[in-house]
């Protein structure tokens, strides 16, 4: 595995109890993707006994293949749509899906689709053979919000026929399935809202979202850095290892059984102030741009995470700066790697 990477994992599993997990059969969706293949590190870590499944349709191989020799490990390469193993996990984690803003709307048929079709498939797994299942939703469920810090109780401002909606309405629909699974079937189930997280292994492909790993790589090779809008745009960014906590915290905590939980960071920041801020840390000559703001881009993202440090006990520990400045270590380290 990456050096910068294990230490992370290493540091990351310090917050958690090996006896919640060690064994432990758990199937993760859409696993070799960013936050799916830090959930499975962690997981093998843990001495869980993981099974990654991933179309690939975004995600890399790449991202697991350290992982492909351990006992402890599989990978199954199926759409979980139509994915039919009858296996008995004791944890599911359902993250399979396109999930930046480029990728989703290029592809708004197969978002909705593995966000209702992927979705009840999972949940019919969970319910056959009584698993915990944890939903990787998010804080595009409540649209252009206009209560901040934004709780879980916030209703959401969505346009049902935006350009976003595949993505947000997809993830709508899977909550209420989720929530229906619970009510009618009694079924153990959590719902992550999660907002963005950012750390290695963050695509930067495409030109719009995914902001911090995009404007470390255009501030890397000296190309203008795009910010879209006039950047006063506002996101929280939380990073991987504290996001992925928060996750495994919340799917193995029992007084959040049925519930909806924000996972993030926050400090606000402007996109503006980010671009500025990657510029600083990468020492880059890189000149920032600024483009035509895409419809429905969201003003301010901003999570109320009380519920979380209530109830769970969990809250970030990396800052930005302390968590832009390992993401641009790997980025470099990765990009001396190729030339
Ligand atoms: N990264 C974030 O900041 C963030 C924020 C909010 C929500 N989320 C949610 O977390 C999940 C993971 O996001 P990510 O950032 O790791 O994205 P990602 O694109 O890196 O990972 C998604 C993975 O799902 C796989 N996948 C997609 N469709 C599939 C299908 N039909 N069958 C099997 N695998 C499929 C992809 O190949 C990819 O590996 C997504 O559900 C996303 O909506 C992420």
């Amino acid at each position: 595995m990456d050096q910068i990477i294990l230490e992370d994992v290493k540091r990351g599993k310090v917050d958690l109890k090996r006896k919640d997990f060690e064994d432990k059969k758990v199937l993760v969706t859409g696993g070799a993707g960013f936050l799916g293949s830090w959930l499975c590190d962690i997981l093998v870590t843990l001495d869980a006994e993981v099974d990654c499944l991933d179309n690939l349709s975004t995600g890399k191989l790449a991202n697991i293949d350290h992982l492909l020799e351990n006992s402890k490990f599989k990978f199954l390469n199926e759409d979980v749509c139509t994915f039919k193993h009858d296996k008995k996990y004791d944890l599911i984690l359902h993250f399979a899906s396109r999930a930046s803003p480029e990728e989703y709307q290029q592809h708004p048929i197969e978002t909705l689709k593995v966000n209702s079709l992927g979705s009840h498939n999972m949940l019919e797994l969970a319910r056959k053979h009584d698993s915990t299942i944890l939903f990787a939703s998010t804080s595009e469920v409540y649209g252009d919000a206009e209560v901040f810090p934004t709780p879980e109780s916030y209703l959401g401002r969505v346009n049902p026929i935006g350009p976003r909606s595949c993505y947000y309405e997809g993830k709508r629909f899977s909550e209420a399935l989720f929530t229906a699974y619970h009510r009618k079937h009694e079924l153990n189930m959590k719902i992550a809202r999660i907002f963005n997280s950012y750390g290695p292994r963050l695509r930067a492909e495409g030109g719009y979202g995914r902001a911090v790993s995009r404007f470390i790589t255009q501030a890397l090779t000296n190309q203008p850095v795009t910010v879209y809008g006039d950047g006063l745009q506002t996101r929280s960014f939380c990073y991987v290892t504290d996001t992925c906590i928060g996750l495994l915290v919340l799917l193995i905590n029992e007084e959040t059984n049925g519930e909806v939980v924000n996972v993030g960071n926050k400090e606000e920041i402007t996109i503006l102030e980010l671009a500025q801020k990657i510029k600083q840390l990468t020492e880059s000559i890189s000149h920032i741009t600024f483009h035509p703001l895409p419809e429905d881009d969201p003003r301010r993202r901003w999570p109320d995470v009380g519920k979380a440090e209530k109830i769970l006990g969990w809250k970030p520990k990396i800052n930005l700066e302390e968590g832009l400045t390992k993401t641009i270590k790997w980025f470099k380290r990765k990009k001396a790697q190729i030339e």
